[in-house]
């Protein structure tokens, strides 16, 4: 049977974005015979105006079952006001939660139409591709004891940093798988000389190594590696990290590349019976509602994230670089939304006509 995919639109530029993906989803089959079983569901806050709960359990069990999960954007201000327990974020928290998604991957990507962009100088980010997986379900983030505590006269802010062994082994496990799709190069960033969190990830680390022979470890302070980021990102291929310092040098990274529209994300989790792993992907920007309804919204970050789900969840990686490759001719042909454009007089292409450009430099490919 064909491969399983589950798209949630979601809210705000969500389902604008989400309906170029399917011009591609729909060309893909139309083209190159790669059918997917595509079902469509609500989250967030169009779930919440349905069903009064953001995600519901009928989404979610489908969500347990597919192949992958492709999700626009949740959110907006007229769902601000909600009780917490129903904002729009829960939908997602609860996907990523239930499936279990602990490795988080985020690309810092630079394609040359965009160098300009960037903050950094152009030689530093053109060509630039490295991926960074972030550790997302443990850590310092949801370490006991917590708390704010009295304690003499004065209160007492407290987190923990905390990793049990299985978790490191199982996020640096994607990690290894990731760089045996890409430049079978990988760098474990931690404290180990501050931490007895990093002491334990780097010995954790260094043993899962073994079951990857052909892949190039090597091991960096984390204060060291965001200045390698900012200095000469192109040293690295994979980085894999905590919670913590993942949320931190994903930021970092994600800015050397320029527009928040360009930016796509996977999450993935413990292989399923079929052996790929449970996964959702998204692009990093939200609904973005200042721009809502207006057909300004870049889709590029939403079908790059498509392509991510081509190469990592569907083992159809040419396939996925070929869509790239079509994103970066659509740049180079100046084919813009207003995000990647700074001067002023030049018309930007709208929402669908970037998407329609996509389409035709595949078909050109
Ligand atoms: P945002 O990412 O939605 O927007 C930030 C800025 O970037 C805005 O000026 C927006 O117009 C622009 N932008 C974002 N995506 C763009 C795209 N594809 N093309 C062109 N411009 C784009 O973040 P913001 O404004 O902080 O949050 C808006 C809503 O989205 C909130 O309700 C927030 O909770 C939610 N949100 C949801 C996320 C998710 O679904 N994963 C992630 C971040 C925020
Ligand atoms: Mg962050």
């Amino acid at each position: 049977s064909n491969p399983s995919l589950l798209i949630l639109p979601g809210d705000g530029i969500g389902p604008e974005v989400m309906a170029e993906v399917r011009k591609i989803i729909d060309w893909f089959g139309a083209k190159r015979g790669i059918a997917f079983d595509v079902s469509e569901d609500l989250v967030g806050g169009a779930a919440y105006d349905k069903h009064g709960t953001p995600l519901h359990d009928d989404t979610m069990a489908k969500a347990q079952e597919v192949d992958a999960v492709l999700l626009g954007a949740v959110g907006g201000p007229k769902y601000d006001v909600l009780d917490f327990s129903v904002k729009p974020e829960r939908g997602l928290l609860r996907l990523r939660k239930e499936m279990d998604l602990f490795a988080n991957l985020r690309p810092a990507q630079c394609f040359d139409a965009l160098a300009d962009f960037s903050s950094l100088k152009k030689d530093v980010v053109a060509g630039l591709d490295i991926m960074i997986v972030r550790e997302l379900t443990s850590g310092i983030y949801f370490g006991e004891p917590r708390g704010i505590i009295e304690e003499g006269n004065e209160r007492v802010g407290i987190n923990t940093q905390r990793y049990t062994e299985s978790e490191i082994d199982r996020v640096a496990r994607s990690a290894f798988e990731l760089a045996m799709k890409r430049g079978k190069k990988l760098c474990s960033m931690e404290k180990a000389n501050v931490m007895e969190s990093g002491i334990l990830w780097r010995e954790v680390v260094t043993e899962v190594a073994k079951d990857y022979p052909e892949v190039e470890l090597s091991h960096m302070y984390a204060d060291a590696g965001a200045m390698q980021l900012c200095r000469w990102p192109k040293q690295f291929d994979v980085i894999v990290t905590d919670n913590l310092f993942g949320d931190l040098l994903s930021d970092a990274a994600a800015m050397l590349t320029g527009s928040l529209g360009m930016l796509p994300s996977a999450s993935l989790g413990a292989p399923m019976a079929n052996g790929r792993p449970k996964a959702l992907y998204e692009p990093v920007h939200g609904s973005a509602p200042d721009i809502a309804g207006q057909a300004k919204a870049n889709p590029c970050a939403c079908i790059l994230s498509f392509a991510m789900a081509l190469r990592y969840s569907f083992d159809l990686g040419a396939e996925a670089t070929r869509l790239e490759a079509a994103v970066e001719k659509v740049l180079a042909d100046g084919v813009r939304t207003a995000d990647l454009l700074n001067e002023e007089g030049i018309t930007p292409a709208t929402t669908s006509e970037m998407g329609d450009a996509v389409v035709a430099a595949l078909e050109a490919s």
